[in-house]
């Protein structure tokens, strides 16, 4: 009998969207529902692998074996997962993060005004470029970055890959149906930095998550071997 092929390892995933609040009733977020977060950690788990999930705003359970960190906002995000980086051998980041948040954001709910009214938003931290500078694990932990994209996906992420210094990058088209938010399924391509792109067919999204961890663990043992 084979040892489970992520025992040992420690893998850090983030999912599912963050809520930005203009007061205490309102936000600005995207429609991700974690789907594609959670199952990169069931299957990590399922492989033995010492997986730490923070997830933002979702209905969807706690997969078994996994310790969930759950998180509200961009900034809580970034703490909860700067605070676990250091100690990661893998972090996949899954999560779709808001890339703005309400400037100001008022103790009470904001009254309704006759006419329009103008907000303004302040960008948010990018957490994975962040890691990606400072690559707080050591040369040899994996960096792994989500680009969903409505047009130009590969030229798009390519260049996530390359500015925030990742390992691989899985790009996703969000105008393909059966893909992105919400979907069970996805089609991806994966972008590896020495150019190569692997197309693969519309699976589900815990399919997808099966060839996210084969490619996090060929990585990790390159590492271990030179
Ligand atoms: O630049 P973009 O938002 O498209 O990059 C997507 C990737 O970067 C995802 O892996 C996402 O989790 C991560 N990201 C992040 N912090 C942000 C925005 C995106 O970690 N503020």
């Amino acid at each position: 009998l084979t040892a489970p092929s992520l025992a040992g390892r420690r893998i850090l995933v983030s999912a599912g969207p963050t809520w930005e609040p203009f007061d205490p009733v309102r936000f600005i977020s995207n429609p991700s529902t974690g789907k594609m977060g959670y199952a990169l950690a069931t299957v990590a788990a399922r492989r033995s692998g010492e997986v730490h999930l923070v997830s933002g705003p979702s209905t969807l359970a706690a997969p078994q074996g996994v310790r969930l960190s759950k998180v509200v906002t961009a900034r809580e995000m970034q703490e909860s997962v700067l605070a676990l980086a250091p100690g990661m051998d893998a972090i996949v980041m899954a999560a779709a993060v808001s890339d703005f948040r309400p400037t100001e954001e008022a103790p009470q709910k904001i009254k309704k005004i006759a006419g329009e009214e103008a907000v303004r938003l302040t960008r948010n931290p990018d957490i994975l470029a962040a890691l990606g500078r400072s690559r707080p694990g050591g040369r040899h932990q994996v960096l792994v970055g989500f680009a969903a994209e409505t047009e130009n996906l590969i030229e798009n992420a390519r260049e996530k890959l390359i500015e925030k210094n990742l390992d691989f990058i899985v790009a996703n088209n969000l105008t393909q149906s059966g893909s992105g938010f919400g979907s069970d399924t996805n089609q991806v391509k994966i972008l590896d930095r020495d150019g190569t792109i692997t197309e693969l067919p519309c699976l589900t999204k815990e399919e997808v998550a099966e060839m996210v961890m084969d490619r996090v663990e060929q990585q990790l043992g390159k590492g271990e071997h030179d």
